[in-house]
């Protein structure tokens, strides 16, 4: 391992400039503009995997994005490793708060920044990196190592389902890793054990057949916009409870051993609540904060338009309004399940005089790792062996589809090893990845692979 850590320091710089080279390509997946994008960026990655001799190096495609596959399999008889990553990244916009070109990655501060830099290639980038130190050193690695690294995880991962049928057997392994989380703070090595699911849905309501003048037939038909205001209110309650019927069927109700564990973790709210600009923390009644965003379900409404947007004053009734909403979900909700609760409840709080439409899109479910298989000692060892500190556990509330569809696929556990930070701006202007979590990243990673490769039979179950 020593001779794999010294080329990890040694080419340090090399790697993040080769970073910085793939963060150039914008790889927007929800904008059609950027198709042919997708493409070359999942070349830059392919052809790095060829540079290293993969044994397999594929472009699997979708009638999306598509994704990436490349095996190294080293170990003939020893565990086998999946990890998986996303390619793609968010939409930049508001383009004018970013502080150097979203495409134009910066260093600063210790920092990269610029779209994706940590949401998640910068992750994928430190597991490529980790392989390399092996081949470039021991010449092979300690596991069977396989990769996937997909395209459209950031629009709901659409076409994953049909990826992993037919690929199943390609997919196998014994565990399964996914770098695409953050750490709990700075230096603090944490394995992620728990991510919410997401359901989504987006509702039109509609009234007159076109816009109508506010004079002469406001207070005679009714307004979409007045209506939808009240349907999305309605929503929750006084202590911010969902109203919905049925919403919280299915939640597992927190443990007293769940919470003290989320209780004992050294949380700083005040800093955590300056780092979002909010005036104050709220949430559902009877949770910390911490539990509200990792382990309680929520119902937000993410964008919502109609009627005149113009600068000045418009005197109409408009003819429709619209509103996308999604909904966090955690064990054991279900995705489809709860839009069609969310549909059918925004269906019949509607008042008279409007028609709704509800349209639900793909999600994806939550996920709670077993933390009781062994393999969470071995990851919690290797990771901190590359910070130095113990590793804590945490959750995220924010969604990897895959994550739910691989642990049922295969029944393996899956390792939630990120290296972002709370603060890294994901989904907005300015992301940005600390070089310092880059670099000791590629050494949590190579210790992991060390670490799987010494596992005994039976503690690969
Ligand atoms: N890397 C994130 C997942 C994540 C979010 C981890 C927050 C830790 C904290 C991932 O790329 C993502 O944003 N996923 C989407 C999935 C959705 C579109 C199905 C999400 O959570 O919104
Ligand atoms: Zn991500």
């Amino acid at each position: 391992m020593d001779q794999v850590l010294r080329f990890i320091d040694d080419q340090r710089a090399r790697f993040v400039d080769e970073l910085a080279t793939w963060v150039k390509i914008p790889a927007i997946s929800s904008d059609p503009a950027h198709k042919a994008d997708m493409r070359k960026n999942a070349e830059y990655l392919m052809n790095e995997m060829r540079r290293l001799k993969a044994d397999r190096v594929e472009l699997w495609e979708t009638p999306g994005h598509p994704a990436v596959f490349a095996s190294f399999m080293h170990a003939p008889g020893g565990p086998t490793l999946l990890v998986y990553g996303h390619h793609d990244v968010q939409p930049v916009d508001p383009l004018d708060e970013w502080i150097s070109p979203p495409f134009e990655p910066a260093i600063r501060e210790g920092r990269m920044w610029g779209r994706g830099v940590v949401d998640d290639k910068g992750q994928v980038w430190i597991h490529v990196k980790a392989i390399e130190a092996f081949l470039e050193t021991a010449k092979k690695l300690p596991i069977n190592l396989k990769l996937i690294v997909e395209g459209e995880e950031e629009i709901g991962s659409d076409h994953l389902d049909g990826l992993m049928r037919e690929h199943a057997a390609d997919l196998s392994a014994d565990f399964v890793c996914v770098s695409d989380t953050a750490m709990f703070g700075r230096g603090i090595p944490s394995l992620c054990v728990g991510l919410r699911g997401l359901a989504i849905l987006e509702v039109q309501v509609s009234g007159p057949r076109q816009d109508l003048h506010s004079g002469s037939f406001g207070g005679g038909v009714a307004n979409p916009v007045n209506a939808l205001a009240r349907m999305i209110a309605s929503l929750h309650d006084e202590s911010g409870t969902i109203t919905v019927p049925g919403f919280y069927d299915k939640v597992k109700t927190l443990t007293d051993a769940e919470r003290k564990e989320i209780a004992g973790l050294p949380f700083d709210e005040k800093e955590w609540l300056a780092s979002t600009g909010s005036p104050s923390v709220t949430g559902e009644k009877g949770f910390s904060t911490l539990e509200r965003i990792w382990a309680r379900p929520t119902l937000d409404c993410n964008g919502i338009w109609g009627g005149f947007q113009g600068e000045g004053s418009k005197t109409i009734i408009p003819a429709r309004a619209s509103a996308k909403i999604t909904c966090r979900l955690v064990p054991d909700q279900d995705p489809d399940e709860i839009a069609r609760l969310v549909g059918a409840h925004l269906e019949k709080v509607a008042p008279p005089g409007v028609k709704v439409k509800v349209t639900p899109s793909h999600g994806g479910h939550p996920y709670l790792a077993p933390t009781d298989h062994p393999v969470f000692d071995v990851a919690k060892r290797a990771f901190a062996k590359a910070f130095g500190r113990p590793t804590v556990f945490i959750r995220e509330g924010g969604s990897i589809p895959f994550v739910r569809t691989i642990a049922d696929a295969t029944g393996k556990p899956c390792l939630l090893m990120g290296f972002g930070q709370p603060d890294e701006n994901a989904h907005a202007p300015n992301e940005w990845i600390d070089l310092e979590n880059f670099h000791l990243g590629i050494k949590s990673a190579a210790h992991l692979y060390d670490e799987l490769g010494r596992l005994p039979a039976e503690g690969k179950r």
